[in-house]
């Protein structure tokens, strides 16, 4: 007879925990005990949700938007997600091609469950955002890593691309701006993974949750506008989490085919169903209300990009590109390795995180946490007098290192 022990299955045994996680835990524990820890780890805006979202939620409060919505989501919060891509893109979806999740991160996660067969391949370029191979490995199908290059700009080339595909291939993650390097791709440059796509008849997730936050005279491009057939073979994921200052609130979409997103629903409709009502409420306001909020807090990322990025630059021992976009910088730091703090030798991007946290009270995330050692995600999301004392900081646990 089976012993059945209580214990986790195998699916889950094999998902990693994140190795963010030690970092951010001793950060918290850290702040817990009173100490004034600078937090650039975080992946979320630190500028208030907008007033105008905050009175449509209230008011969904009172007006009753507080029972059930259709799975999808409400017929009004679609129009509006509609009528934002029309206006933003002119990119054309009907309402049953778009569908409503807790956040875009259900978006991945239900699409890459809907549409990843057992044993799938689905590449993934390095650096990545963590989850995508955790949930890859969830549906039983293959992460395939793809490591790009600082060179490149951490931007998958064509020749990267095809040499990745195999008969297994049947999609790839594409993370546009990117979250951990802040990189974009340009127009002419997602024009020939379109064309490769297409040629390997392979699609493409399309994650663009950063779409609004690129900066200089840097010109956005959503990848499905590159024609009907790329349209047709992307599944576009997005949502209110950072251009509007809503990561709490947990609305994200996905659009696509009327096949993929009856399959998300169906999936959708035995686990979460829906959305928060009042939460739709508030995000057809950001979606089709004024949108003069998203372009202040834009600018205000850039300013504190263009700062940060300079004064790493000048830390000796650190160089960093200057990203297009998401507020994030990606510096390299495998220059600081085989020096030695008070206590242990920094030999990984691991060992420079905590050192930093201990003797300089910054907290980052190591770039080992997205597949790229010799890097930090340094996050800007954080106002410039906290920015202006993290590089101080950061600067004297640099000249620490023997
Ligand atoms: C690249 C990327 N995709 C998706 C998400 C998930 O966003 P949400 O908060 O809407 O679930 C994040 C959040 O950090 C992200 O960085």
């Amino acid at each position: 007879m089976r012993v059945n022990e209580l214990s986790v299955c195998k699916r889950i045994d094999k998902v990693g925990v994140s190795p963010t996680m030690r970092v951010a835990g001793e950060a918290k524990a850290m702040k817990a005990r009173g100490e004034d820890v600078i937090d650039l780890s975080v992946g979320e805006p630190d500028f208030p949700t907008p007033q105008n979202i905050k009175d449509a939620a209230k008011r969904a409060i009172d007006e009753e938007h507080t029972k059930y919505t259709i799975n999808s989501g409400t017929v009004e919060l679609r129009k509006a997600i509609q009528q934002s891509l029309i206006r933003d893109y002119d990119l054309r979806y009907e309402l049953d091609e778009i569908i409503v999740s807790n956040g875009a991160k259900q978006s991945v996660y239900n699409t890459i469950m809907a549409t990843v067969h057992v044993d799938d391949e689905v590449i993934i370029p390095a650096p990545y955002w963590v989850s995508y191979p955790q949930m890859v490995t969830l549906a039983h199908g293959t992460p395939v890593i793809v490591q790009t290059s600082e060179e490149n700009n951490f931007k998958l080339t064509p020749q990267q691309l095809v040499d990745a595909i195999t008969p297994y291939t049947r999609a790839m993650i594409l993370c546009n701006p990117s979250n951990p390097t802040g990189s974009a791709y340009t127009k002419e440059e997602l024009e020939e993974i379109a064309e490769i796509m297409s040629r390997y008849h392979i699609f493409v997730i399309a994650d663009e949750i950063y779409d609004k936050l690129t900066y200089d005279d840097f010109k956005f491009t959503s990848f499905p506008t590159l024609g009907e057939d790329t349209k047709r073979r992307t599944i576009l994921i997005n949502g209110v989490s950072k251009a509007y200052a809503m990561t709490g609130w947990r609305v994200g979409y996905t659009a696509a085919q009327k096949n993929v997103v009856d399959g998300i629903n169906k999936l959708q409709s035995h686990s979460t169903s829906h959305a928060s009502s009042i939460s739709q409420q508030a995000a057809i306001e950001a979606f089709i209300g004024p949108q003069d909020v998203v372009e202040y807090m834009r600018q205000e990322f850039e300013k504190r990009r263009n700062y940060l990025h300079a004064e790493l630059n000048k830390i000796e021992g650190i160089t960093c590109n200057k990203p297009e976009g998401a507020f994030y910088l990606f510096p390299n730091i495998s220059k600081l390795f085989h020096r030695k703090s008070s206590v242990f030798k920094i030999e990984h991007s691991f060992d420079f995180a905590m050192h930093l946290l201990k003797e300089a009270k910054i907290a980052v995330v190591p770039g080992s946490a997205f597949g790229a050692e010799g890097y930090l995600r340094v996050s800007y999301a954080s106002s410039i007098e906290n920015l202006e004392r993290a590089v101080e900081r950061f600067k004297k646990a640099v000249e620490m290192l023997s």
